[in-house]
């Protein structure tokens, strides 16, 4: 099984190359400010009931578990066989992490689940892939079960400095808010979109898509 991102995809040549050593990759996603990122995602999408189930699909590292409350089973998927390695070698004690391909994972196994979350992932992955992505989604989660996804965004108002970095992100498929939301239509969710400012120490906008199974 292939598991290379391919380079439409994912640039992963020259500069970025660094990125694929799991602690140079953490290092300058806390840098970023992501675990504030995590925490208001955290607190405004997750319900707050506890013994809930989360999905992490595209966990990297697993640096989302260090943010969820006591009490939640969590498990991670990735491509990367290094970040999966790296997430393990942390023991969470209630984090289970596999190598998988977003369009290659097979929900009956993995059970049902309360949450799944898609952290920066839909930017990394075409739009067939990101439809497998929510139909794996609605396949793990029972009716009122939620799809979160955070990713940078196209904005109409956003600076030449943003632009520098979107054109720059190792993800190839930065989409506008309205694109995110398109890859849901005809999909058994209502989903909703908001864009996030300042939310990571680089001037880039986000958009979180909540999705709600129906
Ligand atoms: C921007 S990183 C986000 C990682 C993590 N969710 C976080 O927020 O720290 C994107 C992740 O998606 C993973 N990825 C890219 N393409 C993938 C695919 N087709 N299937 C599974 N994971 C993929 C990458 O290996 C990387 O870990």
């Amino acid at each position: 099984m292939d598991k290379t991102p391919s380079r439409d995809d994912e640039e992963n040549t020259g500069f970025w190359s660094i990125l694929s050593h799991p602690a140079v990759f953490d290092s300058i996603q806390r840098l970023m400010g992501n675990r504030s990122l995590f925490e208001t995602i955290v607190r405004d999408y997750m319900p707050k009931r506890s013994g809930i189930r989360i999905l992490d699909i595209g966990c990297g590292t697993g640096s989302l578990v260090s943010v969820l409350p006591e009490g939640v089973d969590h498990v991670g998927f990735d491509i990367s066989p290094r970040y999966i390695a790296y997430a393990a070698a942390r023991r969470h004690p209630r984090s289970r992490f596999f190598v998988e391909r977003v369009s290659e994972i097979s929900p009956e196994r993995l059970g049902r689940f309360d949450v799944v979350m898609a952290f920066g992932i839909l930017h990394h992955i075409g739009d067939d892939e990101a439809r497998s992505l929510i139909d794996t989604a609605a396949a793990l989660l029972g009716k009122g079960g939620r799809l979160v996804t955070v990713d940078a965004a196209r904005v109409d108002d956003q600076s030449a400095l943003a632009r520098f970095f979107m054109d720059r992100d190792r993800g190839r498929h930065i989409r506008t808010p309205a694109e995110y939301l398109g890859l849901f239509s005809d999909r058994p969710f209502s989903a909703e979109g908001k864009v996030l400012r300042g939310a990571l120490r680089i001037p880039m906008a986000h958009c979180v898509v909540r999705a709600d199974r129906l």
